[in-house]
């Protein structure tokens, strides 16, 4: 008897020391450490160390690590020039990836600084293309600027507030890892075949952009502007429900309870938007949200790390196109070391499948199909 575990679900391929989530608590854990606790008393740079490298880092280690991150800002001249020479209406998506395999090319696998340089290069490749497509000139990178600040810097142009920095601050470090994802196994498989750094990157790239993944964040920002009032949230969702919609950025293969990272998103999208254009944008989310946790808690159906995810990076600035961009920005860090974790023990991924068809037919030339 072959029992066939559809979309891998409870197999286990790996033992981890990097995240943990209790799916029925609602908790989530990078390296014993909680995420309530990184999301309010950390920074990207010292969560990045910590899933990298195992231990929060003491002062010295996360100045030589955060000086390395602001002196790898920048980006070859070549995929500079690649970047200008795109048109301006692609899918972010396809460009990060496809700039991640760019990166890769020049690279002569002799880098000892190659993650760090990967998780820098990021922000500036989707900045470039970001402010290329809004029409405006790219903005070089700053080295004076923390990793976040920065981001927000190249994107408009000029330094953001404090509160803009820290939201995105702890947003990217909501993102950074999730244990056994479908984009993280895609790096893993390929990583397993001793491929390279980049080549797993982009397999990460290309799995987080599906809409069941990391694409989430964008599609339901879409449904909050598509309702445009608060007073028509619960209708929508009954209609949506009823014609076999999902409610994008609702449900979890792991979470059968609201998960963690909503629920701090949900407050840093509360504050950000507050007095500001997009305050409606919140008000529409949060009644969506009661109407669909009425309609949905009872097959354990909650609100994922997309639903208020896209608010933040919308009132930060971000065009709804490029929120799985910011998404992957901080995943790689994720990807990279579940990657570094499973080449320790590395056995390349070969599963199997059940074979239903028939075997031994008859060979018929062309013209007698
Ligand atoms: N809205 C409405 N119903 C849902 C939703 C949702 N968002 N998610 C799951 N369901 C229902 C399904 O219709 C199904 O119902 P049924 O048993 O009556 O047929 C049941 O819940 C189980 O759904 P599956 O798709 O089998 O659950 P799975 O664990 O495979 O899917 C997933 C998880 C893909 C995240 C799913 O909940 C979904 O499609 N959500 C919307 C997209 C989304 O938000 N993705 C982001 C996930 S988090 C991340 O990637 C960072």
């Amino acid at each position: 008897m072959v029992e066939i575990k559809k979309g891998l679900e409870d197999v286990y391929v790996k033992e981890t020391e990097i995240t943990y989530i209790d799916g029925q608590l609602g908790r989530l854990y990078y390296r014993g450490y909680s995420i309530f606790d990184l999301a309010e008393f950390s920074s990207f740079e010292e969560t990045s160390y910590l899933l990298l490298y195992g231990t929060l880092p003491t002062k010295n280690e996360l100045e030589d690590y955060s000086n390395k991150l602001r002196k790898y800002r920048t980006i070859p001249d070549n995929l500079k020039t690649f970047l200008k020479s795109l048109p301006t209406n692609l899918n972010p998506m396809d460009v990060l990836r496809t700039s991640m395999s760019y990166l890769g090319m020049l690279e002569r696998g002799n880098d000892p600084d190659a993650q760090i340089r990967v998780i820098a290069s990021i922000p500036t490749i989707i900045a470039y293309y970001h402010r290329i497509t809004d029409g405006l000139e790219p903005v070089e990178p700053s080295e004076e600027l923390g990793h976040a600040e920065n981001f927000l810097y190249m994107l408009k142009g000029k330094r953001p507030t404090k509160e803009e920095a820290n939201a995105l601050d702890k947003a990217l470090i909501l993102h950074m890892d999730h244990e056994m994802n479908a984009s993280t196994f895609a790096a893993i498989v390929v990583a397993s075949t001793l491929s390279d750094l980049y080549s797993a990157l982009v397999a990460g790239i290309a799995a987080l952009k599906g809409p069941l993944h990391g694409g989430a964040n964008y599609e339901a920002l879409k449904m909050f502007m598509e309702v445009g009032d608060p007073n028509k949230a619960e209708e929508y969702v009954i209609e949506r429900l009823r014609s076999g919609k999902r409610i994008m950025g609702f449900g979890h293969r792991v979470y059968r309870t609201y998960d963690p990272r909503a629920r701090i998103l949900k407050n840093i999208a509360r504050e950000i938007t507050k007095n500001t254009q997009y305050e409606t944008l919140y008000e529409i989310a949060e009644r969506i949200e009661q109407a669909a946790i009425k309609l949905l808690s009872g097959k354990g159906i909650f609100p994922n790390v997309d639903f208020y995810s896209g608010i933040v990076f919308y009132a930060l600035g971000f065009r709804p196109e490029f929120f799985p961009t910011l998404f992957a920005s901080a995943r790689v860090v994720g990807w990279m070391a579940q990657v570094n974790e499973y080449l320790k023990e590395n056995r390349i991924i070969r599963p199997k499948a059940l074979y239903k068809g028939e075997v031994g037919k008859p060979y018929k030339p062309i013209d007698e199909r």
